[in-house]
């Protein structure tokens, strides 16, 4: 088997090139990414990208039809991954979390690529009451990272081929990673907790998010990359993660206040209405996917961030404004003028001439 993972240098790729090449070990595993975050590794000093076969450096705005040729299975990551920068790069996240998806995917289907795996997300559902959303029922994305999910899905659902496309509607990720992010809510916790003992939740505590452990959504794109047709039918759209992981941040804020002892948790009962509040049905994940249940729950990956996070000698207070968050990355990579304002990697030329 031969895979090409699009994306594989952030805080997902990383653990997903590991997981796969030790699940699939004469497996050929590519990437294909234009490394913004390469520099962020966090708590090792041998790349992940060494567990594959070859790496390949581009962006997914130009990439080139052959780059796709000879592959079994694609999983498409590359994204400007969360809502701030989504807010932030709008357009650039609609040309690469959409156009982009749908050129890679076009792209695959005409080489004869037979498994085409997408990255989306339960943010889809944005704000939701009524209980435990289900993957047909109707979605409310709210913001451009949210649209960019829902209009690929879209996409993929019309395309013309025979190849079989899974949309992975992931809950929010959480865990330890080559490639830590604290950009997201139970990391973010983990990282207060540590640093300052107080455990700041930003909004008021209510919103739920169901969660999923960075390993367990490389379970599911293991399973994705050689699903059969007959298990979903050509084209399936279901939410990954498990049915015990549906929270309230607040309790999230308790499971870290539990596992730190000493910290406490601080709510802001003024906050603004989050942009997503809703839990998830994954029912039709376990029935389709029984061998690849997630299997980290939440106070595993809490303990596993602590971890890792000491083992980095973690110690930053202003970590929210440190590398550890993607936009401040791309806000510095601009800022020094590597990347230009629509995220263009700018020429050794540019580059001295701007100094
Ligand atoms: N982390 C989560 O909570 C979560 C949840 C649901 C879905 N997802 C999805 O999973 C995927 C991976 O997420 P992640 O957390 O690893 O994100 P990330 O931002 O850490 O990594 C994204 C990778 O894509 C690459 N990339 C971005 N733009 C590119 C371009 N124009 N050309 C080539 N490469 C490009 C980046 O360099 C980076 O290595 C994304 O599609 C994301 O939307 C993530």
């Amino acid at each position: 088997m031969k895979f090409l993972i699009v994306g594989n240098m952030g805080y997902v790729g990383s653990v997903l090139s590991k997981y796969l090449r030790a699940a699939r070990p004469d497996a050929t595993i590519d990437g294909f990414d234009n490394a913004y975050f390469a520099h962020c590794l966090t708590g090792v000093k041998v790349l992940p990208e060494r567990c594959l076969d070859e790496q390949f450096y581009g962006d997914v705005r130009t990439i080139g039809a052959d780059m796709l040729k000879g592959y079994d299975a694609v999983i498409q990551l590359a994204a400007i991954s969360n809502d701030p920068m989504g807010k932030q790069f709008e357009a650039v996240t609609m040309d690469v979390n959409q156009a982009s998806a749908l050129t890679v995917a076009r792209y695959a289907a005409e080489a004869g690529v037979k498994n085409f795996v997408f990255a989306s997300s339960c943010s889809v559902y944005g704000i939701a009451q009524g209980g435990p959303r289900k993957e047909g029922d109707p979605v409310n994305p709210i913001t451009a990272y949210a649209k960019s999910k829902i209009g690929t899905e879209q996409g993929l659902e019309t395309l013309d081929t025979d190849m079989v496309i899974t949309c992975l509607r992931f809950a929010t990720a959480c865990g330890m990673s080559d490639r830590l992010r604290l950009d997201l809510v139970l990391n973010d916790y983990v990282a207060c907790a540590l640093t300052s003992g107080q455990i700041t939740v930003l909004s008021d505590g209510t919103p739920w998010r169901p969660l999923i452990d960075v390993a367990d959504m490389a379970r599911a794109m293991d399973w994705s990359v050689d699903r059969q047709a007959e298990n979903g039918g050509r084209y399936l759209c279901v939410n990954a993660g498990s049915n015990s992981s549906n929270y309230q941040v607040k309790d999230l804020a308790e499971a870290v206040a539990a596992a730190v002892p000493g910290s406490r948790i601080s709510i802001n009962h003024a906050a603004p209405v989050d942009s997503r509040s809703y839990q998830a049905d994954f029912s039709l994940y376990e029935k389709l996917a029984p061998s690849h249940q997630p299997l980290v729950d939440l106070n595993q990956s809490v303990r596993n961030l602590i971890d890792g996070l000491r083992r980095m000698k973690f110690a930053d207070h202003d970590f929210r404004t440190s590398d550890l968050i993607r936009l401040v990355v791309l806000q510095d990579h601009i800022r020094n003028e590597r990347l230009s304002p629509d995220l263009e990697w700018l020429n050794v030329e540019a580059l001295k001439a701007a100094q």
